[in-house]
């Protein structure tokens, strides 16, 4: 006999499902007694109670579907510590939500915010299970992140249809694509959708290698040129700024994003038309691709052997291929992040691919 609880946290990202169900279908094949506890919302719903015991029916079917059926909230692992208005410690809160089910583990669904405060309630000697999703790609200890494929198809996409009618008028293009502090998903779009240049927070741009990039194009007698430019984006001057001032900086922009001011740039420059397209959170919507679906049947699997063998602690991740437990104290608050020099960077620039820098 088992009784789990589970919660997905953070923001939504395709195949929440498909991995919760991996682990409710991993256990119920091995044991007689199986109790799950749905948490809604997140963190919310441990905090406030707010729970349903599900049952197999809520887990069939549920594999190619998006979101995430418990639903999903914020809440920032900063102010976990912090009591909410009413004066309820949450922490506490979780804990007692927790020994009251008498649960024998917590399945934790989320992003590098949720894995910090999967890592405290460890601490706090509550056992628990990671499974890190994001279409960010951002989790340190894990090769890949669910949700991260299924958004650079979307990413992809946006970015093929962008080609055919920057074609058709000789434009530059903009499309911004999400990632957070980080340039995997542009990266890996941005190469699959064939981008001219591409710009992430890893590789802080200047404004002049990038005109230069869109001139040389011209000049070598192509008529439109496409940016695959990530949300996180950074000029050179802005890079050596620090992390407060670049915030205030922020705040006082004109332009609601970096690419739209890298346009006004471009034009200001080159007197071209420019146009920004943002897919924005189309890139966490929709079913999971196979190869998500893929990973979270094997990821779910491994957590519900975790879970039979009572070994809890960890992040089930994918090193080298092959599922594997990361134990939670070495990775929780690390960011995984594109190496400037990598490869796959040195690949892109192979292929002609500029960065900016
Ligand atoms: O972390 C996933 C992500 O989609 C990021 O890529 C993006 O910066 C952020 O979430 C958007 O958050 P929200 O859904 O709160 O607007």
């Amino acid at each position: 006999m088992k009784r789990i609880g589970m919660l997905t946290s953070g923001g939504d990202c395709q195949a929440l499902n498909a991995a919760m169900r991996g682990v409710v279908k991993g256990l119920s094949n091995s044991l007689k007694e199986l109790e799950v506890y749905g948490f809604f919302d997140g963190y919310k719903g441990l905090i406030y109670g707010n729970y349903r015991l599900l049952t197999a029916a809520d887990f069939s079917g549920i594999l190619t579907k998006g979101g995430t059926i418990l639903g999903t909230s914020r809440q920032p692992f900063k102010q976990m510590r912090v009591p909410d208005e009413n004066g309820v410690d949450k922490v506490e809160a979780m804990k007692h939500t927790y020994h009251k089910l008498n649960l024998d583990c917590l399945v934790i669904l989320g992003g590098n915010g949720t894995q910090k405060t999967a890592n405290l309630l460890r601490e706090e000697g509550l056992n628990v299970i990671h499974l890190p999703k994001t279409i960010d790609n951002d989790i340190y200890g894990t090769d890949v992140t669910f949700g991260f494929q299924s958004a650079i198809n979307i990413a992809t996409d946006a970015i093929d249809c962008i080609h055919t009618t920057a074609a058709s008028h000789n434009r530059i293009f903009i499309v911004e694509v999400m990632g957070h502090k980080v340039g995997w998903l542009t990266l890996y779009a941005g190469i699959a959708g064939g981008a001219d240049i591409i710009l992430i927070p890893e590789i802080p741009y200047s404004i002049d290698k990038v005109i230069e990039a869109v001139e040389k194009r011209s000049q070598a007698g192509k008529g439109f040129t496409i940016l695959a430019v990530a949300e996180g984006a950074i000029s050179r001057e802005d890079a050596k700024l620090s992390k407060k001032e670049y915030k205030e900086k922020l705040k006082k922009r004109e332009f609601p994003s970096v690419s739209y001011e890298l346009a006004a740039r471009i034009g200001e420059r080159i007197g071209n038309e420019v146009r920004v397209t943002v897919p924005g959170h189309m890139q966490r919507g929709g079913s999971p691709c196979p190869y998500d679906r893929v990973l979270c049947t094997q990821l779910g699997a491994a957590a519900a052997k975790l879970i039979l063998d009572n070994d809890y602690g960890y992040m089930v991740g994918m090193v080298n291929g092959n599922t594997q437990k990361v134990p939670l104290g070495e990775v929780a608050g690390k960011l995984k992040m594109v190496e400037p020099d990598s490869q796959i960077i040195d690949e892109a620039k192979a292929v002609g691919i500029r960065f900016g820098d």
